[in-house]
């Protein structure tokens, strides 16, 4: 690809996630998406993929049992000109880990939320992580072929719950049984709502914003009302501003319904037109590498062991930021100095993964890993080495001991445990005295989810033995002493060597700190 070739196809990107509480409808807009994509042929298969009722693999089963979606998983499709790259974020909040990197690895993001429920937890947790990136955010007011909340109610709950500015792109005209259809104030027409077969109309609106058609809705009552509320919203409410929105400081608000797939289409064409395509990215050197420079570069936001139980794989999620990537191209590893080929590559649609020979800033590729990457790793092409900066690890509140419960299987349950511990989700320590397998993690899920894999992926049952709520802290291996550990704060060392405590509670750590005043405690090393 010559410059001008790869500026075109990076200009062509926009990658993004869609952020909600469950059962917001995610998935269904998803699935619209992809239909709209022609990457899917019929309604329901993401979200029979997601029930298990298709392609069904242990690893559906979970999800099945919890009714969540536990996988992050990666969705390219092409539409009007652009090809969009969707990262999918469970939802649960037990992963906010793993979603938190996959919020690292988007251009902007795309907020559902349910109308009849407003702004909730999840949704709220997931927004700050994108404010603190100052990514654009789009929000899709969701389900409104159901009775929901007063338009303007929620928009003034976004503002004031998010601390975000909203500008309405369409107001809803009626909901539930009364859904009429929506004014599209940035559009300056009606879009009227049918049942979901009929499809949809729209009409056009004069200067001052009424009807310039015959239309029965003249005469309703509703209608009526929305124009007098769309006049106070255009006189009142936040002007539209794209600098704005690309700064995250606004966020365009559309209403519809993802099932009955009414302004989704509206939505999407708005939202391609004023997402941001990938753009330059900082190195920890502070260096700025723009998305078209001539050399390849990206970092791993994710690595997943056993994506497709059908593949013994390991696949590491590298988000390109820079250059092109060519299939067997031979790249370096910042952390290591060492270089590779990178010969074994995929990417991602709806329902299959394909080899990828080629991909450019913006794109999601899947590396298979035999062991050489972590999170957070940069490779690149180029001559100068660089390091894009590290991904946030948190630090693990819950703990649990893990042995085998078959003694004679150790080697299936070492193998097992040493790979899930390289996605991130949970980490591994080992305790001074005893030896044993400890584990920790932000919440339950993550223990469950690593139980059934164990079983399912590596044959080996485990047996875990909860420890309850601890707190992790660092110390410095020279001030170490065996003698300082007790049953309220025991000793462990981390996959890295290094020592520290897991304190029963606060008042265990005041207490270590009163007893040992020299002894620094680090929350993470
Ligand atoms: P999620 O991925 O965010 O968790 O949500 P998902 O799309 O699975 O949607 C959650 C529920 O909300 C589903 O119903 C889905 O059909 C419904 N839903 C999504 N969008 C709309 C909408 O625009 N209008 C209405 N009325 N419902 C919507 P469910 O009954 O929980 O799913 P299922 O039992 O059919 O699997």
């Amino acid at each position: 690809m010559n410059k001008k070739e790869l500026d075109n196809e990076v200009a062509k990107r926009r990658t993004f996630a869609i952020i909600s509480h469950p059962d917001a409808g995610k998935t269904t807009i998803t699935e619209q998406l992809l239909l709209f994509g022609g990457v899917l042929r019929t309604a329901g298969t993401v979200k029979a993929k997601k029930t298990g009722n298709f392609a069904k693999s242990d690893w559906m089963e979970i999800e099945k049992k919890r009714g969540i979606s536990v996988t992050s998983s990666v969705m390219q499709f092409d539409y009007a000109g652009k090809r969009i790259n969707i990262l999918d974020t469970p939802g649960h909040e037990d992963f906010s880990e793993d979603t938190y990197r996959t919020l690292m690895a988007v251009d902007s993001a795309v907020m559902i939320i349910d109308a009849a429920k407003g702004i909730e937890p999840q949704t709220k947790k997931l927004f700050q992580i994108c404010k603190m990136r100052g990514i654009p955010i789009f929000t899709f007011m969701n389900k409104l072929d159901r009775d929901s909340r007063e338009p303007l109610d929620l928009i003034s709950e976004l503002e004031e719950v998010l601390g975000i500015n909203a500008y309405a792109m369409n107001w809803p005209i009626g909901m539930g049984k009364d859904l009429r259809g929506l004014y599209d104030i940035y559009n300056n027409r009606i879009e009227l709502y049918h049942s979901e077969d009929k499809g949809q109309d729209f009409l056009p609106l004069d200067e001052d914003g009424k009807l310039a058609v015959e239309n029965e809705l003249m005469e309703d009552s509703i209608y009526q009302q929305v124009l007098d509320e769309v006049e106070l919203v255009k006189d009142a409410g936040n002007d539209f501003d794209e600098q704005k929105i690309a700064s995250g400081e606004l966020t365009p608000v559309f209403f519809g319904s993802a099932l009955t797939n009414f302004g989704v289409k509206t939505f999407l064409d708005a939202y391609l037109q004023f997402a941001p395509a990938p753009s330059a990215h900082q190195t920890e050197a502070e260096e700025t590498i723009a998305p078209d420079s001539a050399d390849f570069s990206g970092f791993i936001f994710k690595i997943q062991a056993n994506m497709n139980p059908n593949h013994r794989d390991r696949i590491a999620f590298v988000r390109i930021c820079s250059g092109e990537f060519e299939r067997g191209m031979d790249v370096n590893l910042t952390r290591t100095g060492k270089s590779m080929r990178l010969s074994n590559s995929t990417q991602f649609m709806a329902d299959t993964r394909e080899t990828v020979e080629n991909a450019v800033a913006g794109d999601i590729i899947g590396l298979y890993d035999t062991g050489n990457f972590q999170i957070g790793d940069t490779i690149y092409s180029g001559k100068q080495s660089l390091q894009y900066p590290k991904l946030p690890q948190f630090t693990p509140e819950l703990f649990v001991r893990v042995t085998a419960k078959n003694v004679m299987k150790q080697k299936s349950f070492h193998k097992g445990i040493q790979q899930l511990v390289q996605e991130g989700a949970i980490q591994l320590y080992q305790s001074y005295s005893t030896g044993d397998y400890i584990l920790g993690a932000v919440g339950q899920l993550q223990f469950e989810v690593f139980q059934f894999r164990m079983l399912n992926e590596y044959h080996s049952e485990v047996v875990m033995t909860p420890l309850g709520h601890k707190i992790a802290r660092w110390i410095d291996p020279e001030q170490l002493d065996e003698k300082m550990a007790s049953s309220r704060n025991m000793l462990v060392k981390d996959l890295k060597e290094q020592p520290l405590f897991l304190f029963e509670n606060d008042f265990a750590e005041r207490w270590f700190a009163g007893k040992y005043p020299d002894v620094k405690l680090f929350s993470l090393l």
